[in-house]
């Protein structure tokens, strides 16, 4: 994919996390992430760009980009489709590398938890089979690759549907999570280095393996992406994917495992968010050095 690697140093190089809109470079905020935020610039139509603003040196960028391409070729060899992408190195200060994953711009109502709005029943049944299908493709993968390990983040807002084709993407591929020979390769410090300071031991202590290991997990990341659906505002859509879940898994799904489940994810994330924000006011008074993640407002879960 062809991308104006200019134009992304450009806008890195003015851009002031805490006030995009005052960048040169016109932004638009798609989405955020747990580690990235998603922009489209206004010069370059259709792509959208993943930003991580988590490297020290750019060969340690140069190195997550690698473990990206790796785990991406995997997935198509595991029969997922994904979307055209590239990758921009960017570096900023000899403190700080960002780097940058450009993708194909999909319709906003073609992702997931948007299309599901524009289909009848059946319709969805039969995504939520395709999906269901992709992820134990995956699983098949591992079980033919007995040295490789790959995992997958389910949840509906990573899948796109096109209703013209019928052809299903996975959009969530800059957390390369995959194992070699039981070997984690992607650096779970990295991870943190969006969780703030004074909070990273006690994450690196209770949560972080735990919760890495639940997207290698067969019957969590069912449940993870069923749960998923009441932060997405469709529980009405739970029993469906609960009976579509259960066709495929080895393990039956309870409505009541998806609530209990939900209710300790949301614990989680409600306060790994309002962390970060404690830091982000830290580093604006306190430290005085600037903070170099953009936060979404009031999540409504
Ligand atoms: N290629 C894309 N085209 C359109 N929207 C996208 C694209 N990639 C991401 N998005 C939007 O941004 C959201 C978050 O992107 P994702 O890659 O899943 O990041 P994260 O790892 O932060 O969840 C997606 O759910 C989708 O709404
Ligand atoms: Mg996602």
């Amino acid at each position: 994919m062809k991308i104006d690697k200019e134009l992304v140093e450009q806008f890195e190089r003015e851009l002031d996390p805490q006030h995009l809109d005052a960048s040169k470079i016109k932004a638009k905020l798609i989405g955020f992430g747990e580690i990235s935020t998603i922009f489209e610039l206004e010069a370059a139509p259709g792509v959208v760009f993943k930003r991580m603003p988590m490297f020290s040196n750019r060969a340690q960028a140069r190195d997550y980009l690698e473990k990206y391409t790796r785990y991406c070729s995997f997935l198509v060899k595991a029969g997922v489709n994904l979307p055209e992408d590239s990758a921009i190195v960017v570096e900023k200060t000899p403190k700080l590398t960002v780097l940058y994953f450009a993708q194909q711009k999909f319709d906003p109502n073609s992702i997931g938890n948007k299309v599901v709005d524009f289909l009848t029943e059946d319709e969805i049944r039969k995504l939520a089979e395709q999906i269901f299908s992709t992820i134990y493709g995956v699983w098949d993968f591992n079980q033919q690759n007995k040295e490789v390990d790959l995992a997958i983040d389910s949840q509906l807002s990573n899948w796109v549907f096109d209703r013209q084709t019928g052809a299903l993407f996975y959009l969530d591929t800059t957390t390369p999570l995959f194992k070699i020979n039981g070997q984690e390769q992607l650096d779970p410090e990295l991870l943190l280095t969006s969780a703030p300071s004074f909070g990273r031991a006690i994450i690196r202590k209770f949560f972080l393996q735990d919760v890495m290991d639940r997207y290698y997990d067969e019957k969590f990341v069912n449940i993870d992406l069923i749960a998923n659906l009441y932060k997405e505002q469709k529980p009405a859509l739970i029993p469906l994917f609960i009976e579509v879940a259960n066709r495929f898994s080895s393990e039956k799904i309870t409505q009541k495992e998806i609530a209990d489940y939900y209710r300790e994810d949301k614990f989680i994330w409600q306060l790994f968010l309002s962390l970060r924000k404690m830091d982000r006011w830290l580093h604006r008074h306190v430290y005085r050095k600037e903070y170099q993640f953009i936060l979404p407002g009031k999540i409504k879960r």
